[in-house]
């Protein structure tokens, strides 16, 4: 009788901390995603963009290089590349969406694709037009 108390005692115990565990992780996992909103209001394209740039494809691409000779940072070239209407997307779209044909940015197998927020604020620069805001 004891041991059936004491293994309902323990079964209880470890079922309660297992439900915990669950309810904690579900907080953890909402907090990132509150954290993670992707702003795409008003996205500029000395702020915003050029911070992706920075980040992301300057290794490869900036003034006078040798590796793509397509210079992102003037903004005629990106802009030009934004709404020339090529691929399914415009070339700088259809590039970082991977999708649509064009050749896929960042460039080559230790570049992975950029962030979902990232791309949402280049599709919403291009689509207000590629300004020089
Ligand atoms: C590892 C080097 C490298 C990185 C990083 C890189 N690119 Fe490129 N990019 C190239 C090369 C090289 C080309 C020339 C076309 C080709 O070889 O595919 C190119 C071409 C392009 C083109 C023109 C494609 C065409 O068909 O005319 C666009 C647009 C572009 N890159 C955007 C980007 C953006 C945006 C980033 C950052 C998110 C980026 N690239 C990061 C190397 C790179």
């Amino acid at each position: 009788m004891l041991k059936k108390i004491v293994f309902a005692a323990t079964f209880f115990t470890v079922f309660t901390i297992l439900i915990q565990a669950c309810v904690y992780h579900k907080g953890d996992q909402q907090y990132p995603s509150a954290n993670n909103s992707c702003d795409t209001t008003n996205v500029s394209y000395r702020v915003d963009i050029k911070a992706i740039l920075d980040e992301n494809c300057s290794p490869c691409h900036y003034e006078g290089n040798d590796v793509s000779f397509i210079n992102l940072y003037d903004y005629e070239t990106i802009s030009g590349l934004a709404l020339d209407g090529q691929f399914t997307y415009g070339t700088l779209l259809s590039a970082v969406m991977h999708e649509g044909g064009a050749p896929e940015m960042p460039k080559g197998p230790g570049s992975p694709k950029l962030q979902d927020c990232d791309i949402n604020k280049i599709a919403a620069w291009v689509h207000h037009g590629a300004k020089d805001n």
